[in-house]
């Protein structure tokens, strides 16, 4: 029996907490002349829980923007309290 393989049920396209797709963030860094980390940062996309935040290199690596597969995550950050 020839099975086909299955499709990934895995699809990670945007920052949950702002709502912003990948695409769209490097649609606005292509129409605004810039990248798509600076979009990212003025509209506060990786900067909430931070999971989409290895997604977001990874785009502004290889132009990628809707994902497959799972990526490592960020170590979290450590909140002291201090100032
Ligand atoms: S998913 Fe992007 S900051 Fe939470």
């Amino acid at each position: 029996m020839n099975q086909q393989p299955q499709p990934s049920p895995i699809r990670v396209d945007r920052c949950v907490c702002t709502q912003r797709t990948f695409t769209s963030l490097r649609d606005e860094a292509i129409s605004r002349q810039t990248d798509t980390d600076t979009v990212a940062s003025q509209c506060g996309a990786g900067q909430h829980c931070g999971l989409c935040k290895p997604y977001l290199r990874e785009m502004q690596r290889t132009g990628v923007t809707v994902f497959h597969h799972l990526l490592p995550m960020d170590e979290p950050t450590r909140h002291t309290g201090a100032a």
